[in-house]
């Protein structure tokens, strides 16, 4: 990991996901692509360019002389329920000009799948790393179709892929960018705004949730593991914390005693419960000894506190 590019920087995971790099490669060694120009703080460089471009993205993986690739341009759930043909363009088209730049070199990806590679025929709890996979969101297609084309090229190109199934991402830094477990984010913000939120899916929707923390260290650590160790080559089950949307609003209320949430379920719930509500994610704790550190109090106690400098500019 000498020369790294992110792409889809700008979004929630890419931006905590640089701040993480930065604790131990210089800002010159990591270059950001996205379709929107650069965020404030500029600290690193930033290319705006169309991951479906596969001569604009290969010119910049020779510009910079990446050796290791996040590759985290993609359409989410909901807005790829709304873009069909679009999440599968920018979602396909992207993994795959980036799975062939890097064949024949020594290029390292990153990609990472999610939770909606399950479907309504998987079993919903402790759901295992091999079961039905039967997505019927475009976006859970366009990551199952993309976790088989990441083991297609380790075994036929010697690729050196590595993915996991992210569940719903919590984070305060960059509000996420249109998937079905925005909720869980969104409620934060306006609990610390408005002291109220109407929620998109029932109180007894349940999901499995990670902080950002957890996450962008799961993605560094599952790239430092030996090659050897990674015996998942479509993509690890990765789990931190399940809780409902009636046990999150309650947790919030342990701070914020005024809190109220009020539920108005629409299209999201369906994707909702097409999902897991607990994974079993041994084999990455097993494999490459992924642990989590964030559960639902943890994450609770630091969103609010980062929310309400963010937003309220307290100390
Ligand atoms: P996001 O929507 O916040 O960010 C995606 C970024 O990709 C955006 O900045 C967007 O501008 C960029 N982008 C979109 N189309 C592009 C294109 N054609 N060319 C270049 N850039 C483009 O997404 P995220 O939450 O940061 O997710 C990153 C990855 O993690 C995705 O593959 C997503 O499927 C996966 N994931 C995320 C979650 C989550 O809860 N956030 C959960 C599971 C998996
Ligand atoms: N959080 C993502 C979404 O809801 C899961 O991949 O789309």
């Amino acid at each position: 990991m000498k020369r790294i590019l992110i792409t889809g920087v700008n979004g929630q995971i890419g931006s905590e996901l640089v701040d993480r790099l930065l604790q131990f490669v210089d800002a010159d060694k990591i270059v950001g692509l996205d379709l929107r120009p650069a965020m404030p703080p500029y600290v690193i460089a930033h290319e705006t360019v169309d991951i479906t471009n596969k001569e604009a993205l290969r010119q910049i993986v020779e510009k910079y002389q990446a050796d290791t690739i996040f590759h985290l341009a993609s359409l989410l759930s909901a807005v790829g329920e709304m873009n069909p043909d679009q999440a599968w363009h920018v979602n396909m088209t992207g993994l795959k000009n980036v799975l062939d730049i890097a064949r024949g070199k020594n290029i390292q990806i990153f990609w990472p799948s999610s939770i909606a590679v399950f479907g309504p025929n998987s079993p919903r709890q402790n759901t295992p790393q091999k079961t039905i996979l039967d997505p019927n969101t475009m976006y859970g297609i366009t990551k199952r179709a993309g976790e088989l084309l990441c083991q297609y090229y380790h075994e036929k190109f010697n690729v050196d892929v590595r993915s996991v199934r992210y569940p719903g991402i919590i984070s305060h830094k960059t509000e996420p960018g249109g998937g079905t477990t925005d909720y869980a984010v969104a409620i934060y913000y306006e609990a610390v705004r408005n002291r109220v939120y109407t929620c998109f899916v029932a109180p007894d929707t349940c999901l499995p949730m990670m902080y950002m923390d957890d996450a962008v260290r799961a993605a560094v650590e599952i790239m430092q593991a030996d090659l050897e160790a990674i015996k998942v080559h479509t993509s690890y089950n990765l789990t931190a914390v399940s809780f409902t949307a009636a046990e999150l609003a309650r947790e919030i209320t342990k701070h914020i005693p005024e809190f109220r949430c009020n539920y108005e379920p629409d299209f999201r719930q369906e994707i909702a419960l097409s999902w897991p509500q607990t994974i079993d994610d041994s084999a990455a704790r097993a494999d490459w000894n992924w642990q989590h550190k964030f559960d639902l109090a943890g994450i609770t106690t630091d969103m609010l506190e980062k929310l309400d400098k963010k937003i309220r500019g307290r100390n």
